[in-house]
């Protein structure tokens, strides 16, 4: 599968803060998936950037100033603004941000921002006490209410050593933003044609006919990810532990199972016809090894301890029995040593992809309507910021889309 960006005209508007070496990467990301483009720099951007670099990785010369001083050769803001597809300003300055909001288009970047008619990105970047400044706030929101689309900026350490919300969001999301909003716009999916089998929430693993063992998952991530491989025009198979979860969408299969044998037995039934399977469920570990009959009963005090027995590894075995193409990612919850456990599960469970969460973060893990993670591959390692667990499924759908479509084009 192609990119939504083949093709595609883009304008990479590069301003002057720190965060224009993270610019590089974007544009090597843009240019690996096929678009074609133009690099608008400020001058201060190119106090960070060399022009040799971006115009070696984007194949067309750096336009910075509105003529070049030697030859008087005149650049069209108006060509260029036509010329784009879509326009992505990364990093985008405090400055740059209040000259875009109020029309102060003094250099090549904001008059070419004014003069397209194409769809606008703009990742902001400073540092903490000027992105909460009442004025950035609202050019901000000024932006944002003329359709401009800003890629949030995450908390973390800052170049001035401040701590705070500021830097900019890595290459890979302002890369998945836009391929999403293409995507929106053709009325085609990340995932058209495919079929995608997840699994999600808890087991439950029966003691007595009222009784079992089971975790607090509520099922949130894997639904909010079943939904979003709808979106993106997947087939999905989604085996569900109970939950209070309800999907209602033509493209999602749901099949409610209790125990873990019961949610293996499903994965097993339907994983050979699926391109991709991701096992986000909170499988017990262990069940009984029996299940009463009858209730136990308190007053005849024989209930002391429950003998138990391992549940079958669900990713484990369908990851050791796979297909050739099909592409697996499992999930996992650490509290320590995330990365390290994170890349041996990989292997031992013979995945593609882990997206581990650390119940060390705030706001991640069970039962929050936000989490953390970070997708671990084999050669590579994308921390992703807090977010609403509907953005953390967007962002691991178009991660296993763009994998899939480097995977088949290798
Ligand atoms: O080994 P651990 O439980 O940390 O691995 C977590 C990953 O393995 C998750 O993707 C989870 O859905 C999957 N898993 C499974 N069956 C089990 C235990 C975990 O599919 N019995």
């Amino acid at each position: 599968m192609n990119s939504p960006l083949k093709g595609k005209n883009i304008v990479l508007g590069i301003t002057g803060g720190i965060a224009a070496y993270k610019s590089v990467v974007l544009l090597r990301l843009l240019v690996k998936a096929g678009a074609d483009v133009q690099v608008i720099a400020t001058p201060a951007a190119l106090e960070f950037v060399r022009p040799v670099t971006l115009s070696a990785l984007s194949h067309r010369p750096v336009v910075s100033e509105f003529f070049t001083a030697n030859t008087g050769e005149w650049h069209s803001h108006v060509d260029l603004g036509l010329w784009a597809d879509a326009m992505v300003i990364a990093p985008a300055t405090a400055c740059t941000l209040a000259k875009m909001a109020t029309g102060v288009a003094d250099n090549m970047l904001v008059t070419s921002y004014l003069s397209t008619r194409a769809k606008v990105f703009a990742a902001p970047a400073m540092d903490f006490d000027m992105m909460i400044h009442p004025t950035t706030q609202r050019n901000l929101a000024t932006l944002a209410s003329d359709g401009v689309t800003l890629i949030d900026a995450e908390s973390g350490e800052l170049a001035s050593g401040l701590t705070g919300k500021g830097r900019m969001a890595e290459p890979e999301e302002i890369v998945a933003a836009l391929e999403n909003w293409f995507l929106q716009e053709s009325g085609k999916g990340l995932l058209a044609g495919k079929c995608v089998l997840i699994t999600a929430g808890p087991t439950r693993e029966r003691i007595d006919p009222v009784r079992y063992i089971g975790n607090f998952s509520t099922g949130k991530m894997g639904y909010a990810i079943a939904r979003e491989a709808a979106r993106q025009g997947a087939h999905v198979v989604l085996v569900s532990g109970p939950t209070a979860l309800k999907i209602d969408n033509p493209d999602v299969e749901v099949i409610h199972v209790e125990s873990a044998r019961e949610m293996l037995g499903a994965v097993e039934n339907h994983i050979s016809g699926c391109d991709v399977a991701i096992f986000s469920a909170a499988v017990a570990d262990y069940a009984p090894r029996q299940c009463a009959e009858h209730k136990i009963k308190r007053e005849k005090d024989t209930f002391s301890s429950i003998e138990l027995e391992r549940n079958p590894d669900i990713a484990a075995t369908a990851g050791k029995s796979r297909k050739p193409g099909q592409f697996m990612v499992g999930f996992a919850l650490e509290t320590d040593n995330g990365l390290e456990n994170a890349k041996a599960k990989l292997k031992s469970k013979n995945m593609d992809m882990i997206v581990l969460n650390s119940l060390a973060d705030k706001g991640a893990g069970f039962g929050t309507d936000t989490n953390k993670v970070t997708l671990v591959g084999p050669s590579s390692t994308t921390e992703l910021p807090l977010k609403s667990k509907n953005e953390v499924a967007t962002d691991i759908i178009a991660a296993i889309a763009r994998e899939i479509d480097t995977e088949s084009t290798m």
